[in-house]
């Protein structure tokens, strides 16, 4: 692992992201909690301001920071809404990864372009409901008809499912070949056979649209077929692993968060006679809270610059980058998500009884929290990938 200092673009993307979802989107993020809306609103400005496609380079409509840019936004967008993170992690990793790394010019240019400049939304289609950490076991099919490929299938817990323009299918398309027989497919959403389940009703994350997509006949040109066909299932997985280093710096800023808002209670908060922060059981919880932060924050930066100079096309990576890249994804997923829910549990704690309470921001925050340790690979299949990893090839 190499050190590296952040460039003046990047600071500069950080400080106005932070004046940004400060003035824009914090005022809102507890009605967009308590009304569990999609914010429409912000996701536009948010593509107005182009953090729609700041991992996408500029010729094909993005801003061009890379995964640095990337997770630097994600950690200041974690700080203050994680619905929205979510909502833009789907879209940007997700949804948009993919056809950056393996779909053909015409592909990037009538489908990327439009969601690197935010005038369209992505969502992402793997999981079914009899395939959520078993993904090489999904039973959507896609049969050819002609030139075109028939889908039929069940598709659950869509990040975007209600207002996405696009989704990025996976299909089997050779039932015996098992994960090698899994494709990619591009799906507009006004294709026929498209049906939407009801949005489901969760207990953080409100503000982003979770729901069941059915696949009935949809008819999808052989033009939409993203990637080689069989090699579905490698793009999904590649796919995973730059979403999981993303959602690693949501959980990052939200660690953040969690001590700022423990700090600002225990300074005020006077118990025996003097600020909490000055007792010790309570400077030992900030002390847990800032090492596992600080740790994870040079961690991910470090394997996010990593994967900048790796470049955006998966097949010139060597062995030796791939490898690593899915190991030490998976290592900041586990990380970070538990390094969030550890911080929000024991920020909330500082707050005491007030913490417990519908009207701080901490009780929203241990609710949004959670679902890191579970979604786009539940913390038992990282450690899996990783133990895997380390099981064959040792550490680096
Ligand atoms: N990158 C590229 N290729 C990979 C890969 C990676 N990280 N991991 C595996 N592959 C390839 C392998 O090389 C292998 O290819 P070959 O047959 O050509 O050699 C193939 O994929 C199968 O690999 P495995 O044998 O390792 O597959 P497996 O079935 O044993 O395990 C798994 C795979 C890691 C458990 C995988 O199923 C997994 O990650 N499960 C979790 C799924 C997940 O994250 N779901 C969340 C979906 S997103 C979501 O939550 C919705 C949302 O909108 C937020």
């Amino acid at each position: 692992m190499i050190d590296f200092t952040f460039s003046e673009e990047q600071e500069l993307l950080r400080r106005s992201a932070r004046e940004f979802f400060e003035s824009e989107l914090r005022p809102l993020s507890e009605s967009i909690d308590r009304e569990a809306k999609f914010p429409a609103d912000i996701i536009r400005k948010m593509g107005q301001m182009g953090y729609m496609g700041v991992p996408v380079p500029e010729r094909y409509g993005g801003a061009g920071l890379g995964k640095v840019g990337y997770c630097l936004l994600m950690e200041e967008l974690g700080r203050v809404d994680a619905s929205v993170t979510t909502i833009l992690a789907a879209h940007c990793s997700l949804g948009s990864i993919p056809l950056l790394y393996f779909g053909s010019e015409e592909q990037k240019e009538r489908y990327l372009v439009p969601a690197a400049r935010g005038r369209t939304i992505h969502s992402f289609n793997l999981s079914e409901p009899e395939a959520g950490s078993d993904a090489a076991s999904i039973r959507t099919t896609a049969v050819r008809d002609g030139s075109d490929f028939i889908l039929n299938g069940t598709k659950l817990w869509a990040t975007n499912g209600k207002e996405a323009d696009v989704f990025i299918v996976f299909a089997v398309t050779d039932r015996k070949q098992g994960a090698r027989g899994i494709s990619a497919f591009i799906v507009e959403r006004g294709y026929d056979g498209l049906r939407f389940g009801s949005e489901e009703d969760k207990m953080g994350i409100r503000g982003s649209s979770t729901l069941q997509i059915y696949y009935d006949g949809v008819r999808v040109p052989r033009e939409n077929l993203l990637g080689e066909q069989g090699k579905g299932f490698s793009i999904a997985m590649t796919t995973l692993d730059v979403g999981r280093l993303s959602l690693a710096a949501g959980s990052l800023g939200a660690s953040r968060r969690a001590i700022e808002l423990a700090l600002q209670h225990a300074r005020n908060r006077v118990q025996f006679g003097r600020p909490i922060a000055e007792h010790q059981a309570i400077q030992f919880k900030l002390a847990d809270m800032g090492m596992k932060t600080e740790a994870l924050r040079y961690f991910l930066y470090n394997v996010a610059s990593r994967a900048d100079r790796m470049g955006n096309q998966p097949a010139t990576w060597t062995e030796n980058d791939r490898r690593s890249l899915t190991r030490h994804a998976a290592m900041l997923k586990v990380l970070a998500s538990e390094t969030a829910s550890f911080c929000v549990d024991e920020s909330l704690q500082i707050h005491g009884g007030t913490g417990f309470t519908r009207r701080t921001e901490i009780e929203r925050m241990y609710r949004d929290a959670r679902i890191s340790e579970i979604y786009e690979g539940t913390n038992e299949i990282q450690r899996m990938v990783i133990g895997r990893n380390i099981a064959r090839y040792g550490l680096e």
